[in-house]
């Protein structure tokens, strides 16, 4: 993560913004070029209408006007969008950023992500054949893992982001370790499903058995491997009161977070509608956002959301239990402290596609 004087000094000033959101998620495109099993994106209907270059531009002024500090750019895959470099290169300056990929673009698209701040690569398992059938793609493991080494070899950020599910939950621990040992960040997303609705603002998690993970006391020892590796190795992007909170669930079913939703942080769609997440309705459109902000409605809102319970998006979970502002700072110095000790002690060992075919045996 490079950062400019002139940004942390921007992040710092907008972080005293009194009710301020940390996070927004920006959905760009619903355009994909995988057919992933657990995803319901590429099932609905193509939609090809999307926000301008300049719509996202003002977008983004928006987004700082409210002090927000992190976006986050996803789909689809938003580096299906052509403008995606100019689009990187704007948020970049003002928020800490970052952008998924599924692995296919990535090295392809390179320059478009010289400054941004995090390429997260969607990568769930070692195992190639099942990285293939997760994907619905042949050759997406070959894939992900060349944009990894491309993207390391050019002294980009990469993070690689591995969602959890029943088919992976038992080779995350040795997943995580395999990545940090090799100087790559692990940020996680946990398997869910979209409940039934009306109206929601973009549909996600697709219910499927296979991948839901029905042995809660195994993702609960999870949970407490990953805590216990957090105090050896660097580069595990998740929180320790995270996990806890991930672990007293699987234990109890009892959440110890309110749902923070249009309140620490907020969903942008691929036609500039803003919902509290992808499931609830739209509520306004990114113009109108920092005149709704402070409004009677949004408080209503934020009460409804707070009481909600329907999803267990883990995106969802870690803005909802770090929404306060030492919460955000809790955030940040988890990343920060692990890229420098990232950085300083493991000068890149990029992971090949032959040495990582070694490790599954
Ligand atoms: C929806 S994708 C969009 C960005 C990009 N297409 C990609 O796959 O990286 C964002 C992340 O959600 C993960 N994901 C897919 N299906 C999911 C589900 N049902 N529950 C939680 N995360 C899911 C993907 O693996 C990916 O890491
Ligand atoms: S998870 Fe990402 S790559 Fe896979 S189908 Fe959904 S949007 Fe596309
Ligand atoms: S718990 Fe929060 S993030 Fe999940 S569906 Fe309800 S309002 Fe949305």
């Amino acid at each position: 993560m490079r950062m400019s004087s002139q940004k942390v000094l921007g992040l710092l000033k907008r972080s005293f913004t009194p009710n301020r959101p940390y996070h927004a998620q920006w959905l760009l495109t619903r355009r994909c070029n995988y057919r992933c099993r657990s995803c319901d994106i590429w099932r609905e209907k193509p939609e090809l209408e999307e926000v301008s270059t300049e719509e996202v531009k003002r977008g983004l002024d928006v987004f700082r006007r409210l002090g927000v500090l992190e976006v986050v750019f996803s789909g689809g895959n938003p580096l299906l969008r052509d403008d995606i470099g100019e689009i990187l290169d704007y948020a970049s300056r003002y928020f800490i950023t970052t952008i998924y990929d599924n692995g296919s673009l990535a090295a392809e698209k390179i320059d478009s992500l010289r400054n941004v701040d995090f390429v997260a690569i969607s990568l769930d398992t070692l195992d190639k054949k099942k990285l293939d059938y997760i994907k619905g793609v042949p050759g997406a493991w070959e894939k992900a893992v060349g944009a990894i080494e491309t993207l390391q070899n050019e002294g980009i950020s990469v993070v690689i982001s591995p969602t959890i599910s029943r088919l992976n939950q038992h080779e995350i621990v040795d997943f995580t370790k395999y990545f940090t040992k090799r100087g790559v960040p692990v940020l996680y997303c946990l398997y869910s499903y979209d409940y039934p609705t009306e109206n929601r603002l973009f549909g996600i998690g697709k219910r499927i058995d296979e991948f839901e993970p029905t042995d809660r006391a195994s993702l609960a020892e999870v949970c407490d491997e990953l805590i216990e590796l957090k105090r050896k190795q660097q580069g595990i992007f998740i929180t320790t009161k995270v996990l806890n909170a991930l672990k007293e669930f699987c234990f109890n079913g009892q959440r110890t977070w309110e749902c923070k939703a249009l309140r620490g942080f907020f969903i942008v769609d691929h036609l500039g509608r803003v919902a509290g997440c992808h499931l609830r309705q739209p509520v306004a459109s990114i113009l109108e956002l920092s005149d709704q902000w402070n409004s009677e409605r949004f408080g209503n809102l934020r009460k409804e959301y707070g009481r909600c319970d329907k999803c267990t998006y883990l995106c969802y979970i870690v803005y909802s239990l770090h929404a306060s502002m030492l919460g955000n700072l809790e955030i940040i110095q988890d990343q920060w402290k692990n890229i420098r000790l990232l950085r300083t002690k493991n000068r890149h060992i990029p992971p090949s596609v032959n040495d990582l075919s070694s490790t599954r045996s």
